[in-house]
């Protein structure tokens, strides 16, 4: 069946789930670009750009599954190491993703949020990310976690600082730090947990995202690069989840 707007796009035809086998959080590492080009003898930027249609398309597989919070990898506290070429063109593509995407997703129903640290990223890439957080701020349908300069390790070193700061102002005593509490310092206090953390692109490791929100997260590693992600593959990771047993350290 094609889509009634886009003739070119084939309608969503999502999985029978049922409601409470449906993550609430999805945490999308979008790996492989650089290899999916490289396959095909082009620049290892040509594989990024192809990455706004697939995450975009992520997100309507999301909204049709139901899904409620959906985390993206953008760019790692860890990728200003890659050459300075590639730096600038995933600064610069972050931007004008935001700046393209923000109408389309807001038209949608979808909350951006931006989960990062302030810290070298560019200017230009932090109005965008506050313009569309601030577009987006009361759509309800589902939320979209843009991790831009993001690390699990650099959000709980921000966190422990901001609370020591409280401590110092007497506006937090040690013996109230609880896991509830720590969660408050983060990026977004209003994240769930994550239910799924799903990863293209063969590797089989979190990289250092949503280290604290991951904790019990279901983890699904799948055998494509994130060019070649389609709605399937998240379908195919949510029916994945859907059959796992999860018992949090507890006994069924
Ligand atoms: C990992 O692939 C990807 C990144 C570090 C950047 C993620 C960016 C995108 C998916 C482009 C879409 C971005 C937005 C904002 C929509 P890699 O370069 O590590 O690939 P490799 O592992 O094959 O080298």
């Amino acid at each position: 069946m094609t889509h009634p707007e886009n003739p070119q796009k084939l309608a969503l035809n999502p999985p029978e789930i049922p409601a409470d086998f449906i993550p609430r959080h999805v945490a999308l590492v979008m790996d492989g670009n650089g290899r999916w080009a490289q396959d095909r003898g082009m620049e290892r930027t040509e594989g990024h750009k192809r990455g706004e249609a697939v995450l975009m398309d992520a997100v309507d597989a999301c909204l049709a599954l139901g899904v409620e919070y959906l985390s993206a990898y953008a760019f790692s506290t860890e990728n200003w190491r890659r050459a300075r070429g590639e730096v600038r063109f995933l600064m610069g593509f972050n931007r004008d993703v935001l700046r393209r995407q923000r109408d389309v997703l807001h038209e949608k129903g979808v909350r951006v949020v931006w989960a990062g640290r302030r810290p070298r990223l560019w200017r230009s890439v932090i109005r965008e990310l506050e313009e569309a957080e601030r577009l987006t701020a009361n759509n309800t349908r589902m939320t979209l976690v843009m991790c831009v300069n993001y690390g699990g390790r650099a959000e709980l070193v921000d966190a422990m600082k901001k609370m020591a700061e409280d401590v110092k102002r007497g506006e937090l005593s040690p013996s109230d730090i609880s896991e509830k509490q720590v969660a408050r310092y983060l990026y977004d206090p209003g994240m769930p947990d994550v239910d799924l953390f799903l990863r293209p692109s063969g590797e089989k490791r979190t990289s250092n995202f949503l280290l604290w929100q991951s904790a019990y997260a279901e983890m699904v590693y799948q055998d494509v690069l994130f060019p070649d992600f389609t709605p399937q593959h998240m379908f195919d990771a949510v029916l994945e989840y859907a059959r796992r047993d999860r018992r949090f350290g507890g006994t069924k």
